[in-house]
C-alpha cells in the first residue's frame, strides 16, 4: 500500500495577472488536505479509481479521454517508464472545496503523483511533481499559469512568475490569515476565460490593470520577507490588489459582502483569493483578532472559515 497528501493553496497576491506573465504569491493551507491511497489487487486485476466526494468509480481502461484522475495516473506512469498500469486500487479523497479557489484539482493530482511514485518504489523531486502535475492543470483549466501546482507540490510560500523557476519567499513574521468562503462554485476556467475576453477586446485597459496588479506584488514581497513595514501595510497592500480586482470584473456581491465584513471586526486587510465570482475571500489579521474576525464572517453568510498560520522562515 502507498499513501500521500497535498495540501490546498491561497493565493495572497496577484491572481489573474500572473495567467498574463505578472509576478503572484502564494502559500499552502495545511488544514485542508487531498489524499491518495494505492491499494494492491489480485495479479491481472485492473487498475481502479474510486473517488467517493466526485462520486467516481470506474476502471482506468473505461476512463474518458479527458477524464483528469485517469490523465493524471497516465501521465505518471509514461514519465516512470511503467509501460502499463500496476494491478491496484487508487482511493481519493479529500478535504479541499471543489471550486472555490483553494487549489483542489492541483492537491488531488499532487497527492496521486507522489502516491503512484511511492508504489512502484521512485522518488519524484517537487519540480517533477509539479510540471506533472500541470499537465492536468491545462485541462481543468485552458491557461493556467502554473501557480497551482507550483505551490502545492513545493508546499512553501512562492514568489511566482510563469515559466520562471520557482522563487521560495522567507516570511520575517508569521501570517495570520482567515479564509472565508462563499459557498459558491465558480469554475476557475470560466472566470479566467470571461476576462481573456473583455483582455481581448481592451487590451490596453487589462495591460493597465495587470501591470498594476505586478508593482502591489513585488511590494508586498518586500514587505513580508523583510517585515520592516509591518503587517498594515500587507493588508493595505491586500485592499489595493482586491481594488484591482473589482476593476478587473471578477469580485462579486458575495465576495465584496464578506471582505466589507472583514475589515469592519478589525482585518488588517481583505481581498478574494482565486479566481474569483465566488470560492473564497482572505483576510490578513493580528493573531488575538482573528476570532472576531472569524465570527464576523460567519455571520455575514461564509459557509466555511480557515483560519492559518503563514509561519516564520527558518
Ligand atoms: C487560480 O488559482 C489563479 C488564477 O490566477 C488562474 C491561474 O493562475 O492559472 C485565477
Amino acid at each position: 500500500m502507498s499513501e500521500a497528501t497535498s495540501p490546498g493553496k491561497i493565493i495572497l497576491f496577484g491572481e489573474h495577472a500572473v495567467v498574463y506573465g505578472r509576478p503572484a504569491i502564494a502559500v499552502p493551507v495545511a488544514e485542508v488536505q487531498a489524499r491518495a491511497v494505492l491499494h494492491p489487487a489480485g495479479s491481472g486485476a485492473d487498475f481502479r479509481i474510486i473517488a467517493p466526494d466526485l462520486s467516481q468509480d470506474y476502471e482506468l481502461t473505461e476512463a474518458k479521454p479527458d477524464d483528469p484522475l485517469a490523465t493524471i495516473v497516465q501521465t505518471t506512469l509514461q514519465y516512470l517508464g511503467q509501460p502499463a498500469p500496476p494491478a491496484a486500487t487508487l482511493h481519493i479523497s479529500s478535504t479541499i472545496p471543489l471550486g472555490r479557489g483553494l487549489g483542489s484539482g492541483a492537491a488531488i493530482s499532487t497527492a496521486i503523483v507522489r502516491a503512484m511514485a511511492q508504489f512502484l518504489y521512485r522518488s519524484l523531486a517537487p519540480a517533477e511533481v509539479s510540471s506533472l502535475v500541470y499537465e492536468v492543470e491545462k485541462l481543468y483549466h485552458g491557461t493556467p499559469s502554473g501557480i497551482d501546482n507550483t505551490v502545492v507540490a513545493f508546499e512553501q510560500p512562492v514568489y511566482f512568475v510563469k515559466g520562471r523557476p520557482i522563487q521560495r519567499m522567507r516570511v520575517k513574521h508569521p501570517l495570520t490569515l482567515v479564509i472565508g468562503d462563499t459557498g459558491i462554485v465558480a469554475p476557475t476556467h470560466t472566470v479566467v476565460g470571461d476576462l481573456r475576453r473583455r483582455w481581448q477586446v481592451e487590451p490596453e485597459r487589462y495591460e493597465g490593470y495587470f501591470d498594476e496588479v505586478g508593482v502591489i506584488v513585488n511590494q508586498a514581497r518586500v514587505a513580508i520577507e523583510e517585515g520592516r513595514l509591518g503587517l498594515m501595510a500587507i493588508g493595505e497592500l491586500m485592499n489595493e490588489n482586491q481594488e484591482l480586482l473589482e476593476s478587473l470584473g471578477v469580485s462579486s456581491p458575495e465576495l465584496d459582502g464578506l471582505i466589507q465584513a472583514a475589515r469592519q471586526a478589525g482585518a488588517l486587510g481583505a481581498k478574494l483569493s482565486g479566481a474569483g465570482w465566488g470560492g473564497n475571500m482572505i483576510a490578513l489579521a493580528e493573531p488575538q483578532v482573528a476570532v472576531a474576525v472569524a465570527q464576523a464572517l460567519t455571520q455575514a453568510g461564509a459557509v466555511k472559515v480557515i483560519t492559518t498560520e503563514v509561519a516564520r522562515s527558518t
